[in-house]
């Protein structure tokens, strides 16, 4: 199989896991997650939204649950990134120190209204105005939402996706996610788009990121890896799912990711003792079922 030396595993349970969570999580859990899942070896964790807490109740004490966390995921070499929709969600990002901004933008007509209110290209137009004021201040990158797939019935056509890439990179973006946001795709989708994606800006170029609503995530994180891709975000416990997406499950599990990604000796630099531990956090203090297949097998070996 033509696979990579080394993947990079990019954790997103405290923003995307946390986001779709109905009971608002104890503060405190928040902040030993994230401060467990510093020490476990990624290279970068998105720890939060600055969003309308009228739209994500979850994500309100997010000043407060990065002022936390900072000096722990400094001190780990841990480089910090959050989801921003719009001006004010960037200053406070901006005024917070965090390393990189992710602004998402759906592919979708219609999610892209349901999640942000505005359309496809309002949306373009605005992250190029903020890239204009702020650019300069915090490195931004693009996250195309339902890239493989939409809720809403809407066809996805990879000329469409291609275009709004080329968007991003020209706008000066070093890398543009590609989301499966309601884990729709399979491998021959993830194939032909990526493969049509890499031929044009090369695989560097790309987090894939995929959820796991249909079983499907593990089998298109290999297709997306058979083309060089090498950045892949995930969740531990299997949390997630956009509110905005009906039917939007978990993203696909950090420890089933980094099982699958050891067992073929591809190098992570995550540690497996260090996600269990998050786990086990998880299941103490987060109103959510834990839905990763590796989670179960740390149930039975800590019941021993
Ligand atoms: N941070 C904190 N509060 C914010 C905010 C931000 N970045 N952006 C808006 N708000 C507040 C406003 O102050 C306003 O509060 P008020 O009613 O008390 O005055 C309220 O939220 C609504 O603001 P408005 O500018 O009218 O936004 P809107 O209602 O048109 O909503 C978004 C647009 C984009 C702000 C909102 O839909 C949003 O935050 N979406 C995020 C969706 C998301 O995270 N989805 C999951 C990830 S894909
Ligand atoms: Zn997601």
């Amino acid at each position: 199989m033509n696979l990579p030396k080394f993947v990079e595993m990019i954790e997103v349970c405290p923003r995307d896991g946390f986001q779709n969570i109905h009971d608002l999580i104890p503060f405190d859990t928040k902040v030993a997650v994230i401060k467990q899942l510093a020490t476990a070896g990624y290279q970068r964790i998105e720890i939060c939204s600055f969003v309308s807490p009228k739209a994500i109740p979850q994500m309100a004490d997010a000043v407060e649950v990065v002022a936390s966390t900072r000096d722990v995921l400094k001190s780990n070499g841990v480089k910090t990134a959050a989801l921003v929709p719009n001006a004010r969600g960037v200053e406070t990002a901006v005024a917070c120190g965090i390393d990189e901004l992710t602004y998402v933008i759906s592919v979708s007509e219609k999610h892209n209204m349901a999640n942000v209110k505005r359309t496809p290209e309002e949306s373009m137009e605005e992250f190029k105005a903020l890239i204009g004021r702020y650019g300069d201040k915090v490195r931004f990158r693009l996250s195309l939402a339902t890239a493989l797939g939409c809720p809403f019935g809407e066809e996805i056509r990879t000329e469409r996706v291609l275009e709004m890439a080329k968007f991003g990179f020209e706008l000066g973006c070093e890398e543009v996610m590609i989301a499966d946001t309601v884990g729709m795709a399979n491998p021959v989708r993830v194939s032909s788009l990526m493969t049509a994606l890499v031929h044009a800006y090369g695989p560097d170029k790309f987090i894939m990121h995929l959820h796991d609503t249909r079983g499907l995530a593990l089998a298109n994180t290999l297709a997306a890896m058979q083309l060089g891709l090498h950045k892949f975000e995930s969740a531990v416990g299997g949390l997630g799912g956009c509110p905005f997406a009906p039917g939007a499950a978990g993203n696909v599990a950090s420890e089933d990711v980094l099982n699958m990604l050891t067992e073929m000796g591809v190098e992570t630099g995550v540690s497996a003792d260090a996600l269990n531990e998050a786990v086990m956090l998880i299941r103490e203090g987060v109103h959510a079922p834990i839905v990763s297949h590796m989670a179960g097998l740390y149930k039975k070996s800590t019941c021993v």
